[in-house]
């Protein structure tokens, strides 16, 4: 407790230009999980993820946007337990962007896989990829202006993959209405409060055409404004397009409120972005949200650390994978090691 508070001061006399916001979290920790888990084995391992990122967000900020994305994806499909970083998960970016294969950044793992490599070289083969997702998210929402705010750490990573119908029906697709997203969130247990802030994540990013064309043809979405409507058929001159564009046009790479005023404007890009404006249940919170940026990054880190307990594996479930990639048991750096291992006490016993 002592040194979680020091650390607490110091880090916020060190942000306090850039960012005053430390959001401390009383949420209830899920067993197994802890504020100070690697305390001992691993001191150092959230100051060797920042230190990273910020070398990598400085060369492309962009690339905070696809971190964050990845952990919600994690969490979302069997809990958070790095299960969507294994190749071979129906997660990895494929050649289609289309709905429902919402690829992620490619980037994104490889910088996941980078951090692991520098943290074991640091402790050994203690801190769990799905705890560097965790903690590489948070960094990512405050390295591009948002809160600060306390990651509860000892995820332990999982042994299956994500397979493609697993990732259908738990990631929902941009084309719901607000009552379809609230209701399959609520089913994980988020309140509307809670999907409001979630969705907040769409201040930073991209998104491809795929996933708002549905909004521009055939017919033109009434609820979205005249000249961003125009602007986006430009980006998107016909369906099926490649191209991208700006989740928050306002600030597109800032972690702020303008998302909720670009709801106000009828600027949000997706249905399920614009209908949290036009739906009387969370238009109020949109409307609050927009007005109150601290009261958005409260509840925005509420409902990050609840999404980052969802069903996690603890204790001795699991494993800590050497590379994110790859399960320990299909890794073949380890098999090697393992069969040397076991000439060696084959030699002792002989
Ligand atoms: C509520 C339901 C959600 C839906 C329907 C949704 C849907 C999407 C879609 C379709 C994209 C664009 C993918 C592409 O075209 O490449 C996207 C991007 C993104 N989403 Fe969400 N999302 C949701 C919730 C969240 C949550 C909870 C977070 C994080 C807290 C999040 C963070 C992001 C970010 C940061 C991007 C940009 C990724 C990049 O630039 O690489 N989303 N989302
Ligand atoms: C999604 O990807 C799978 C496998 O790559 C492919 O068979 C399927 O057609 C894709 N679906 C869409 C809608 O893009
Ligand atoms: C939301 O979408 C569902 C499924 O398409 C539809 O049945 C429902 O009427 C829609 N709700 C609103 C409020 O538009
Ligand atoms: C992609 O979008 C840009 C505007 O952001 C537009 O100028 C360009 O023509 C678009 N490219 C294609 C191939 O549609
Ligand atoms: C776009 O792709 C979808 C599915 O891949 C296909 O059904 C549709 O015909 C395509 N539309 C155009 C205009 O190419
Ligand atoms: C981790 O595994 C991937 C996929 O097998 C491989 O490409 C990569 O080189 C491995 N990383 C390290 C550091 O061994």
């Amino acid at each position: 407790m002592a040194s979680r508070f020091s650390s607490f001061v110091l880090i916020s006399c060190l942000v306090i230009a850039s960012s005053p916001v430390h959001v401390s979290s009383s949420a209830h920790l899920v067993k197994g999980l802890s504020w100070s888990f690697y305390e001992k084995s691993c001191p150092k391992v959230e100051s060797v993820i920042r230190k990273h990122l910020k070398k990598v967000f400085e060369k492309d900020i962009g690339q905070a946007a696809g971190l964050l994305r990845v952990h919600f994806h994690d969490c979302f499909v069997k809990g958070c337990d790095g299960s969507v970083l294994l190749d071979g998960s129906a997660n990895e970016p494929s050649e289609q962007d289309a709905p429902p294969n919402r690829s992620l950044r490619r980037t994104a793992f490889k910088i996941i896989d980078d951090l692991s490599q520098l943290v074991e070289k640091k402790c050994g083969q203690v801190v769990s990829c799905a705890d560097i997702a965790a903690i590489a998210a948070r960094d990512s929402v405050f390295l591009s202006g948002g809160p600060e705010y306390d990651v509860p750490l000892g995820r332990r990573d999982g042994l299956t993959p994500a397979t493609e119908n697993v990732v259908i029906e738990n990631i929902p697709a941009p084309t719901e209405n607000a009552s379809e997203i609230l209701s399959a969130l609520a089913k994980k247990n988020f309140d509307a409060t809670d999907v409001v802030a979630l969705s907040g994540g769409h201040t930073i990013g991209l998104a491809h055409c795929t996933a708002f064309e549905n909004r521009l043809y055939p017919t033109q979405d009434p609820t979205m404004e005249k000249t961003f409507a125009h602007d986006l058929k430009g980006v998107c001159p016909t369906t099926n397009s490649t191209n991208t564009t700006v989740l928050d046009i306002r600030s597109p790479n800032r972690f702020d409120n303008k998302y909720f005023v670009d709801l106000m404007n009828r600027q949000g890009l997706f249905t399920s972005d614009q209908d949290l404006y036009e739906d009387p249940t969370t238009r109020d919170i949109v409307t609050s949200f927009a007005e109150d940026q601290e009261l958005f990054f409260e509840k925005f880190v509420l409902a990050m650390t609840k999404m980052g307990q969802l069903s996690v594996l603890t204790g001795t479930k699991g494993e800590i994978r050497a590379n994110c990639s790859v399960r320990n048991s299909e890794n073949p750096d380890l098999l090697k090691y393992v069969v040397e291992e076991d000439l060696e006490s084959y030699a002792e016993l002989k």
